[in-house]
Formats: C-alpha cells, sequence, structure tokens
C-alpha cells in the first residue's frame, strides 16, 4: 500500500518511522515545503527498513502522491508551550486552503487522514475543501486520548493496556471527554476490577487520570516543544485498519451528527476499514459524560462557524 506524508515535520516523521516499523506501506512518499527536511527523514528512516518489513521511502513533491490509498495530512503549525490547539485554527486552516487542492488533484482516490490541530475542525475543512464523502476524510481525532487513557488506567490497575478498554470522546483538546462508564478491564468494569485488584479508583485516582490525559500534550510540549510519538503511532494504527480492511472501532473523527448537533467533526467509537470509516457507534453515556460529549461538539461547531467554509 502506498502512503503520502504532507508534512516532514516531528509527526509527519514520527507516523512514516511507525508505518515502516509496523509493516503497514509499501511505499512511503514525503512532501514538505522544506525539500531538504523531507529528503533527510527519508533518509533517517529508510535505515530502519533493514529492522523492519521490505518498503521504499523518498522525499517527493505532490505529483509522487499519485496512486496513494491514504494521503495524511501533518502540516502546518504547531502547539507553542501554553498555547491551545484551537488557536492554530487560522494558520492551519490557510495552509490546508492549498495543501488540500494540491492532494486531491494528485491523488483523487485516496482517503485523507488528518493530524494538523485543532485536528477536529481541520478535518471538517478538509472535508468541505475535498469535496469526498465524509467517511473518506477522517481525523486522528482522540485516537491518542483514548491511549494516553488506557496506558494510565492499565498502569494504575497492573493490567496490560491491551486488555485494558475506555474511550476518550468529543474534541480532540481541552473539552474531551472520558468515558469511565465504559472503562472495562477485559469485560469487567473498571471500578469493579479495581476493587477486585485491591487498587480502588478513587475520586483522587480518577481526577490524576483526567489530568494526565487532558493536560499530556501541555506537559509535553513544555518538556520537549512538540508531541510526535504517540500520535505518530496513533496515525499509523488507522491506517493500519484502512490497509488491512479491519473493520477496527476506533476513536477517530469525522462530519457526523452528534447527539443535538448536526454536521460536525468530533471522535466517536467508528468502525475502519479499507473505504475509510463504515459506521459509528455510540456507547452508552452516563448523563454527565453525554452532556460534556455534546458540550464538545457544540463548541467545536462554534469555531467553524467562525470559517467561511
Ligand atoms: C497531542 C497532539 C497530537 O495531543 O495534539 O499530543
Amino acid at each position: 500500500m502506498k502512503i503520502g506524508i504532507v508534512g516532514a515535520g516531528m509527526v509527519g516523521s514520527a507516523a512514516a518511522f511507525s508505518l515502516v516499523m509496523r509493516g503497514v506501506a509499501s511505499r512511503i512518499v514525503l512532501v514538505d515545503l522544506d525539500d531538504a527536511r523531507a529528503r533527510a527523514e527519508a533518509e533517517d528512516i529508510a535505515h530502519a527498513i533493514p529492522f523492519a518489513s521490505p518498503a521504499r521511502i523518498e522525499a517527493g513533491g505532490y505529483g509522487d502522491l499519485a496512486g496513494a490509498s491514504i494521503v495524511i495530512l501533518a502540516c502546518g503549525v504547531g502547539q507553542k508551550p501554553g498555547e491551545t490547539r484551537l488557536q492554530l485554527l487560522a494558520r492551519n486552516a490557510e495552509v490546508f486552503r492549498v495543501v488540500v487542492g494540491e492532494v486531491r488533484s494528485a491523488s483523487p482516490d485516496a482517503i485523507l487522514l488528518v493530524a494538523s490541530n485543532p485536528v477536529d475542525i481541520m478535518t471538517q475543512v478538509t472535508l468541505s475543501i475535498s469535496g469526498l464523502p465524509a467517511g473518506r476524510v477522517i481525523g486522528s481525532g482522540t485516537i491518542l486520548d483514548t491511549a494516553r487513557f488506557r496506558w494510565l488506567l492499565s498502569r494504575h490497575l497492573g493490567i496490560a493496556p491491551k486488555s485494558v478498554h475506555g474511550y476518550v470522546l468529543g474534541e480532540h483538546g481541552d473539552s474531551e471527554v472520558l468515558c469511565w462508564s465504559g472503562a472495562r478491564a477485559g469485560t469487567v468494569p473498571a471500578d469493579s476490577a479495581a476493587e477486585q485488584v485491591g487498587r480502588p479508583i478513587t475520586n483522587e485516582v480518577r481526577q490524576e487520570i483526567d489530568d494526565g490525559v487532558r493536560r499530556a500534550a501541555y506537559r509535553i510540549i513544555e518538556g520537549k516543544g512538540a508531541t510526535w510519538y504517540g500520535i505518530g503511532a496513533g496515525l499509523s494504527r488507522i491506517a493500519a485498519a484502512i490497509g488491512g480492511d479491519e473493520g477496527a472501532i476506533l476513536t477517530v473523527s469525522t462530519v457526523s451528527d452528534v447527539l443535538g448537533v448536526s454536521d460536525v467533526a468530533c471522535s466517536l467509537p467508528r468502525v475502519v476499514g479499507a473505504n475509510g470509516v463504515t459506521q459509528e457507534l455510540l456507547p452508552d453515556l452516563s448523563p454527565a459524560e453525554a452532556e460534556g460529549l455534546e458540550a464538545s461538539a457544540a463548541m467545536l461547531k462554534d469555531q467553524v462557524g467562525t470559517l467561511s467554509l
């Protein structure tokens, strides 16, 4: 499977590296305004290929995206310390107005996978510019937040992350909702599992995990200027679900009606396969979780309203 990545910065390059190490793509093309950076990233990542499955990775221009099954959009500016993701909107919407047109011309059949923040609104911007059906424009959404939630809960319980299940829904950002009511260890509700393993989920633990998810990016950006490994792996996971026609349930962002808010991009559990997003599953939510999700969707809808889409 050929995958294009526009933006050879830390996120795009981390995604390329993860795609190589997971053996998801047989061919990767990195496109960046800074061609020297794209070439250097491609050459560096190519040296990992002998340790992974056979693949080719090269830098190129938009024309080299022809035939890609997926094009990842990881271009634009990232958060500076203390900056919210929403504050990137105006700058990245400008970048996308050029990039999406170029990508669509070069690779009209590709599924577009949006990583640039604010990712939910950038997903809606991409859908509007591209004219593609909703399911073929996917934002990474809260796939990373869900991973953070699962990892922190698994650490508290002393149970493997792959056996701990739970969702973060809504905005990939400050208004996101951790759905504690649906959290499980295996098929056991998290609260019950926690009591059984002698590690109860107290209000303090719950707050600690919420902060660990919701403030993760701010903390990491303070320390190293940006995040890239987690999101790179999340993008690679979505691409694998598409490439393998898995029908995997992932909390990704695309435009749909969310509770009482119509036509808004935010994350719900969605079925991802060869044709992109094919189904959406609304989980059982507590009244507070449903209220939080609706408020998150409404906030995003208001933000989109400030753009002339
Ligand atoms: C983060 C960036 C990808 O949450 O928004 O790390």
